[in-house]
């Protein structure tokens, strides 16, 4: 009998249940570590692990059956854009479903993952128990560490009223009879504008660039789950696409919104129902960017200049992993090279799962990036050469930078049906590979079947 590797991965938010699943359902050995003492990640509004997002009012912007697992639906009975409490739940029922909570190590932060000369890894937890596996799998999420404006504006020194970012926001209550600015022109900054909106006295929404506002329904039905055939190429699809969102809504500058330097697609989706009505409302005030600010003021790059008593920045985030000494990774500017944003070249037991930004959601992409480890584990699976991985990856940035503005939000992108069906066909060349290998497991087992107990230092 083959001596299987043993895996740990590192969260259990979407991504890291969707991959321990598929290595409980194959059979492999696996702790997954989780600092919380819950599974959904940034899905916990309020989560002890103090890296959620949510706010109270947060619903997703991709449609229930587009987020879902493929084998575990979502109840019938939520709504098409569920809210966050039932996001949560779902996560969780997962779990117990396919039954692998035992393997999830609870209030178990992994601070320090030290790879050996050998390729094995061994874990440091908080409080010093340090642990031994063959491979890592990497589920960290990547919208928890807070991008600040870079550099900072001008006077924000100086400014006396409250400056925060959009992990920190969890409700408006705060907003009331205030003067407020919102930066930025991601799906942060329109959920947050139109909160602010139905408090604030005034809300003003500055953007250094347009943004296509993408309605969350078009004919009736979300808008990702029009069809969309992976056989059209891309461009038409996304033609045709730009021309029903400009006959639903009109263009963003009928709105005094910028606008948009780029065609639809070429930027992560800005998802929103309610921020164009706001706009017509004169409830929000588009602006240009910011430009200064002074004590109780902020000046926007085309002079105009309001009263201000608080400002929140909707910049977005970056992608980091604490748990590693920098030299060893790294992802400077939102940058990563991965292959089909899992593997990393010339290192064969470490892989990552959920990082990767979709147009569509990211738990079925998660879900497929983990069937197709655990064939790799298995050794049902075999890489191209690094070479040749190498060069996929070249490609795949050099497609990213000419079909995407150029911004460190886009440095992960991929489209989400595409991606299936890709990682679907390269699971099948793989196979053909670990075939004429005879089936070699590819992470050698070193460390043991069983994962070994936590040794205290
Ligand atoms: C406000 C907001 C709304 C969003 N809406 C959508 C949406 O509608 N649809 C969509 O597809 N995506 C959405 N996203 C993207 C979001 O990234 C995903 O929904 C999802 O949370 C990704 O899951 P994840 O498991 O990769 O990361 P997370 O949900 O961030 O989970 C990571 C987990 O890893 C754990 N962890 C991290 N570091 C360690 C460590 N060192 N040791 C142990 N545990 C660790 C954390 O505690 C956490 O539980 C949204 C993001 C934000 C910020
Ligand atoms: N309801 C929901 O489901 C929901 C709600 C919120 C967020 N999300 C998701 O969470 C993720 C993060 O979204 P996000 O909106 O927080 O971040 P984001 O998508 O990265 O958007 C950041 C925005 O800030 C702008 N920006 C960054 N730095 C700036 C600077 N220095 N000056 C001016 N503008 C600057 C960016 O402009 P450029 O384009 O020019 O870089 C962009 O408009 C996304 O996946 C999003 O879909 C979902």
């Amino acid at each position: 009998m083959t001596t299987l590797p043993t895996t740990a991965i590192i969260g259990a938010g979407s991504s890291g249940i969707a991959a321990a699943k598929a290595l409980h359902e194959a059979g492999l050995p696996f702790d997954c570590f989780e600092a919380s003492d819950r599974v959904g990640g940034n899905w916990v509004f309020g989560n002890r692990n103090g890296m959620s997002a949510a706010y109270r009012e947060l619903h997703i912007n991709t449609s229930r059956d587009r987020m879902q697992f493929s084998d575990f639906p979502m109840p019938k009975s939520y709504p098409d854009f569920p809210h966050h409490t039932q996001i949560a739940a779902y996560f969780d029922d997962y779990v117990d479903h396919f039954g692998f909570r035992d393997a999830i190590r609870f209030e178990t932060a992994i601070e320090h993952a030290r790879q050996r000369p050998d390729g094995t890894w061994e874990l440091e937890c908080a409080g010093g128990a340090t642990r031994t596996y063959d491979m890592l799998v990497v589920a960290n999420g990547h919208h928890w560490d807070a991008r600040w404006p870079e550099p900072a504006f001008p006077g924000s020194d100086v400014f006396a009223g409250t400056q925060m970012h959009a992990h920190d926001y969890r409700d408006n209550a705060f907003l009331r009879d205030k003067d407020v600015v919102v930066l930025g022109m991601g799906n942060s900054a329109m959920d947050i504008a139109v909160e602010s909106s139905q408090v604030a006295r005034s809300t003003h929404l500055a953007a250094r660039r347009g943004a296509w506002i993408v309605p969350k329904y078009l004919f009736g039905k979300p808008m990702d789950q029009l069809p969309h055939s992976t056989v059209v190429p891309d461009r038409i699809t996304y033609k045709i696409f730009e021309l029903f969102v400009r006959l639903h809504t009109g263009s963003p500058e009928h709105y005094g919104l910028p606008k948009p330097d780029h065609r639809f697609a070429q930027a992560h989706p800005t998802v929103s129902g309610r921020i164009l009505d706001r706009i017509s409302h004169g409830a929000i005030t588009p602006r240009p960017n910011i430009a200064a600010l002074g004590p109780d003021w902020v000046r926007f790059s085309d002079g105009t200049q309001v009263h201000a008593d608080v400002v929140i920045y909707c910049t977005g985030y970056r992608i980091t992993f604490p748990f590693f000494a920098p030299d060893f990774l790294a992802a400077p500017d939102n940058r990563i090279e991965l292959f089909r944003r899992v593997f990393k070249p010339g290192n064969p037991s470490l892989a990552f799962v959920g990082l990767l930004q979709p147009l569509g959601a990211i738990m079925p992409l998660a879900e497929a990036q983990g069937a197709w480890l655990a064939d790799y584990l298995h050794g049902r699976y075999h890489l191209p050469s690094r070479r040749a991985l190498e060069a996929e990856i070249r490609r795949d940035g050099e497609r990213m930078r000419k079909r995407y503005v150029a911004s460190k939000r886009h440095t992960i992108q991929v489209d989400f049906d595409r991606y299936l069906v890709d990682l679907a066909r390269e699971r099948r060349r793989g196979a053909e590979r670990a075939r004429r290998t005879g089936f070699a497991l590819p992470v050698p087992a070193r460390t043991g079947a069983a994962p070994e107990p936590a040794v205290a230092r």
